[in-house]
């Protein structure tokens, strides 16, 4: 079975999917959390030559493997990567954007306690909802199966839960056959007219 049609494979591949339906040509979007990237990328490649990407992380190294990564691929101009941590997204991009990505937790095969921190991972979703464009995506892939993914994942379904249905649309995804701590994903859309019925009822 092809890797593309195994869309249930894992959070991040479902992510991907709602990433692939939604960016265009052109568009403006936000990597919350580089890492080594692999999202960055695929946001570049979504978005194309006439699109931006911007990107944030709180460690050098990220920066460094996400430059050799998009440099490797002609990607390089289509990215801004920003040493900075994602609640200050407000600072740095003007907005709208059509989406803002976050795949929380640590920066693979690097120091497991440089992670990210429940209280700042809240205050960049609530940035990142006042950045969107109509129509435009937050996803949130979240990590339960350490403990302070396990408060993130708590935290951020208690705050999107309660976001006013009139503006956004909310789904929680979590795969209710496996272990508890497998990741989560989150993805909240803002509706194309606020202050009209929600789409789940029209
Ligand atoms: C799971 S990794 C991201 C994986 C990445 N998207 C990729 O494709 O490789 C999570 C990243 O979040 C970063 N991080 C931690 N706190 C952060 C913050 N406040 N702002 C931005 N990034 C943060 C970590 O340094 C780590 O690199």
């Amino acid at each position: 079975m092809s890797d593309e049609r195994y869309i249930l494979r894992n959070a991040r591949a479902l992510a991907e999917g709602y990433l692939r339906a939604s960016i265009r040509e052109g568009d403006s979007v936000i990597d919350a959390t580089m890492g080594n990237g692999g999202d960055t990328r695929l946001l570049c490649r979504l978005v194309g030559p006439s699109g931006h990407v911007t990107a944030f992380d709180v460690q050098p190294e990220a920066l460094r493997s996400t430059k050799a990564k998009l440099e490797a691929e002609g990607l390089l101009d289509r990215a801004t990567l920003i040493l900075a941590g994602h609640e200050t997204m407000g600072d740095h991009v003007a907005g709208p954007v059509q989406a803002v990505v976050f795949n929380f937790g640590w920066l693979p095969g690097a120091d497991h306690a440089v992670t990210t921190r429940c209280e700042t991972s809240l205050r960049a979703a609530e940035a990142a909802l006042r950045l969107l464009a109509p129509d435009g995506i937050v996803s949130l892939c979240v990590y339960p199966g350490h403990e302070e993914g396990a408060r993130e994942l708590s935290a951020l379904v208690r705050w999107s839960a309660g976001l006013p249905v009139r503006e956004f649309n909310v789904l929680h995804h979590r795969f209710i056959n496996a272990a508890d701590s497998t990741p989560n994903l989150i993805l909240i859309q803002k509706n194309v007219q606020s202050g009209t019925k929600r789409q789940q009822e029209i």
